[in-house]
């Protein structure tokens, strides 16, 4: 069994110049995967919402659903670390309500950090939590919780105002007390400034390369989720096109009566189905094959 590892881990990792290792998942089974292919961190983000849910984003994703979630790939992953990911309204509100639903996660999800997302005007609520005895990752660049404000899903950091604006959210994320940092959608260079700046694992979703680790969401890299596929994700496998392909062919096999075959079913003891049979003939019935319709 694989120790798991720990922030201090990440902290020696980050200070190596070893990358991390990091994923979403939202359910049992892509979590005993994550395990199994050694990923360092999963991450059970609110994009759940349109990944599991079906919605169009993230806003209408609840406490409870993610508790749900974050249970199931907490019991699929016992020996990995594992992050909550705090979703819309559950800390935006007071400093208590930060601390009372990040609470939630670590008692009833058993997560090794909760994440939450913005730089300066979040500052109070990460300090707030971390306070309170809980580990914090921030997230910055492209906030799926603000897109509106940001004018939409759009990379943040591309102009000299935008990159100092995102070199002083991850410097009051830090200073808050945060133990990493999540930077989306950003470009390069600022990345790899801020990386270079900051004593905190720095990791990277569409933030490039100079970054302490790397996140993709598990529905993306997988081909699982076909809806819209960022333009940073890079696409592992097609699981969507294997399952949909399986499931056409179970379809044409049950109208074609090609399922099930003799090897699927559960025959009767020889003796008692001779009896079965001479008690629905007593009875004047049939019993298959007798031709079927
Ligand atoms: O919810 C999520 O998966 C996230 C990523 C987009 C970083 O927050």
């Amino acid at each position: 069994m694989r120790k798991k590892k720990s922030i201090q881990d990440f902290y020696m990792m980050k200070e190596k110049g070893e990358p991390i290792t990091f994923i979403t998942s939202y359910d049992y089974p892509t979590a005993t995967f994550a395990e199994k292919a050694g990923m360092d961190m999963i991450l059970v983000g609110d994009s759940l919402g349109m990944c599991v849910y079906g919605y169009e984003g993230t806003m209408p994703v609840t406490m409870d659903q993610m508790i749900v979630h974050s249970d199931a790939v907490r019991r699929g992953a016992p020996n990995t670390y594992v992050i909550g990911d705090m979703p819309f309204l559950s800390y935006q509100t007071t400093d208590e309500a930060a601390v009372e639903n990040a609470g939630r996660f670590f008692k009833e999800a058993r997560v090794d950090a909760v994440k939450l997302e913005g730089g300066v005007r979040v500052a109070s609520r990460i300090k707030a939590i971390v306070d309170a005895g809980m580990l914090v990752m921030g997230h910055i660049g492209l906030t799926p919780q603000s897109s509106s404000q940001l004018g939409g899903f759009k990379a943040q950091g591309r102009t000299l105002d935008s990159a100092q604006a995102q070199v002083d959210d991850a410097l009051a994320v830090q200073e808050a007390g945060a133990a990493m940092i999540l930077l989306e959608a950003i470009p390069p260079e600022v990345a790899g400034y801020i990386r270079d700046t900051l004593t905190i694992p720095v990791l990277s979703i569409g933030a490039g390369p100079y970054c302490d680790g790397q996140l993709l969401i598990v529905s993306d890299m997988l081909g699982i989720f076909e809806a819209f596929t960022p333009k940073f994700v890079k696409r592992y496998a097609e699981v969507a096109k294997v399952c949909t392909e399986a499931l056409t062919a179970y379809v044409q096999d049950v109208r074609n009566r090609a399922f099930p075959e003799p090897k699927h079913i559960y025959p009767m003891i020889p003796e008692e189905l001779i009896k079965f049979k001479e008690w629905v003939a007593a009875g004047k019935g049939k019993i298959p094959p007798h031709g079927v319709s």
